[in-house]
């Protein structure tokens, strides 16, 4: 049966949300890995589900997880997943309890559909507004990191409230409570020891990092951005109603728009990427050095050559399990380092954040500034 127009917009349309939506990685780690053995550690009863299941969020949102003992993650209707085991006295994970079989990030992970509002069940047009979000939008609603307010506790923090940006950071986030993670003495016994992939929210809110006693900490004028993420990962689409781009990829346009960096032509305005990620290998190389760095999958975790010490896939490195322990500023260091490795955006997503935790980071390990950034960066 062809597509009756009232289909095609905003949805199945040539350039339409379900084209954009297919363009994105959400869409594409589906198809890479549809049948493999991926998905089944996505959505079994490990943690993995509780975002990489389609019905992640809403089981999350019914507060349909498991933990062991008797405290729930306090904040979980905010999407903190980190709860206190009340019988061992650690920090720990929620785990999935839902039953899907797909991972994916869906339409309907994120939006609520139903009966009422789907327009393949409703057989009328879509109407403007009638695909609300499943996460807490409003004006004082935030989603939380797993970061706690002091050792022994498992309470999070707040991001912030940044609208239906709070869609994007109930999954984006570090799912480690660094406050509590990192102790006076800690052993690198895994190669995914510190943040987890895709750790973005706890750089942009300016309060995932772990922070050196003595230091302040400040954000960059892209914290003000009322819609967090959406408003650079999902800029407006005018030929689609005006809907925001659900490719999710940031556009050079919506950085380039007045008020904001009008004269930009890629995203590494004024150089100052390219400069970040100068200072980010300095770190690396200081890491490395002392042995604490691999981008080998498997054992024997061979540290960085020099070619990867210098390359751009930062992504890739992992921690390298290492016999003696770490001090906690040390671990610190290598703690931000992966966090801004695995976030991915060369210090877009909090410019001055970023920087002075690379400046502590480095002074903490090496005893001196890095040459690139000689004094520490200040509002
Ligand atoms: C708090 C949400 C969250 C949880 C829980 C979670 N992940 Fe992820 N994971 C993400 C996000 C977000 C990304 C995307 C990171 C990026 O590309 O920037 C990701 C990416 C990944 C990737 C690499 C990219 C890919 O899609 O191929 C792997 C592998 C992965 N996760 C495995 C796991 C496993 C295994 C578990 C459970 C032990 C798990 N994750 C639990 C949010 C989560
Ligand atoms: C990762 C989360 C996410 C996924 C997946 C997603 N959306 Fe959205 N969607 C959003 C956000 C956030 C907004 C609000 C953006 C804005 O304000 O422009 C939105 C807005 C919309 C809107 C306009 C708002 C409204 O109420 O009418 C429609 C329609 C829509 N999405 C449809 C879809 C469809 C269809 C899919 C699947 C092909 C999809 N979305 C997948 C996050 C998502
Ligand atoms: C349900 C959890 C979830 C939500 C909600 C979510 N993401 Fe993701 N995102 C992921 C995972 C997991 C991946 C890795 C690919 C995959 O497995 O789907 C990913 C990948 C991405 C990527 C590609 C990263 C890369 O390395 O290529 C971008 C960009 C992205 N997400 C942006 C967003 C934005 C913007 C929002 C909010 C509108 C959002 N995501 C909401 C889980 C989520
Ligand atoms: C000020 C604009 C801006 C904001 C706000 C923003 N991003 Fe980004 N983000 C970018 C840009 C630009 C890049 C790509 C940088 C590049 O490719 O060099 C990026 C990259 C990413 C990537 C891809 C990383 C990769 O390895 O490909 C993910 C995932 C992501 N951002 C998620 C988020 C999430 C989640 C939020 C909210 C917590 C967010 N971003 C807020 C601009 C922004």
């Amino acid at each position: 049966m062809p597509l009756q127009t009232g289909c095609l917009s905003p949805c199945h349309g040539f350039t339409g949300i379900v084209e954009q939506w297919k363009a994105s990685t959400h869409f594409a780690t589906f198809i890479a890995n549809l049948g493999g053995e991926e998905v089944d550690t996505w959505t079994g009863t490990a943690g993995c589900g509780n975002c990489h299941s389609i019905d992640g969020i809403q089981q999350r949102l019914e507060g349909n997880v498991r933990y062991l003992g008797t405290t729930a993650p306090v904040n979980i209707a905010h999407g903190q997943i980190n709860y206190l085991n009340s019988t061992t006295s650690k920090v720990s994970e929620s785990t999935y309890a839902g039953h899907a079989t797909v991972a994916v990030v869906h339409c309907t992970t994120c939006h609520e559909v139903t009966d009422a509002n789907d327009p393949h069940r409703t057989g009328k047009a879509y109407e403007p507004g009638s695909f609300p979000l499943r996460v807490p939008t409003g004006d004082t609603e935030e989603a939380f990191i797993e970061k706690s307010s002091a050792v022994g506790v498992v309470d999070g923090t707040g991001a912030g409230p940044y609208g239906v940006g709070n869609a994007c950071m109930w999954c984006h986030k570090s799912r480690k409570d660094v406050t509590n993670y990192i102790t006076a003495s800690n052993a690198l016994t895994s190669r995914n020891w510190g943040p987890h992939q895709g750790p973005q929210t706890d750089i942009y809110t300016g309060k995932g990092g772990y922070h050196y006693t003595g230091k302040t900490y400040d954000n960059s004028s892209h914290q003000a951005l009322k819609t967090g993420c959406v408003a650079c990962h999902m800029g407006p689409v005018g030929s689609n109603e005006g809907i925001g781009n659900h490719s999710f990829a940031p556009q050079v346009a919506t950085c380039a728009q007045a008020g904001c960096h009008a004269s930009a032509t890629s995203f590494d305005v004024l150089g100052r990427q390219t400069a970040m990620k100068n200072t980010l290998r300095q770190l690396r190389d200081a890491l490395n050095t002392k042995g604490w760095l691999t981008a080998a999958e498997a054992a024997p975790y061979d540290a960085l050559t020099p070619a990867q010490v210098t390359d751009a896939n930062f992504k890739n490195d992992g921690s390298r399990p290492s016999g003696t322990p770490l001090t906690a500023s040390e671990a610190g260091a290598l703690y931000n380092y992966l966090l801004i490795a695995r976030g991915g955006a060369g210090g877009v997503h909090n410019p001055l954040y970023t920087m002075q935790l690379m400046f502590d980071s480095y002074v903490a390990v090496t005893g001196a500034p890095p040459s690139t950034m000689p004094t520490r960066p200040t509002p």
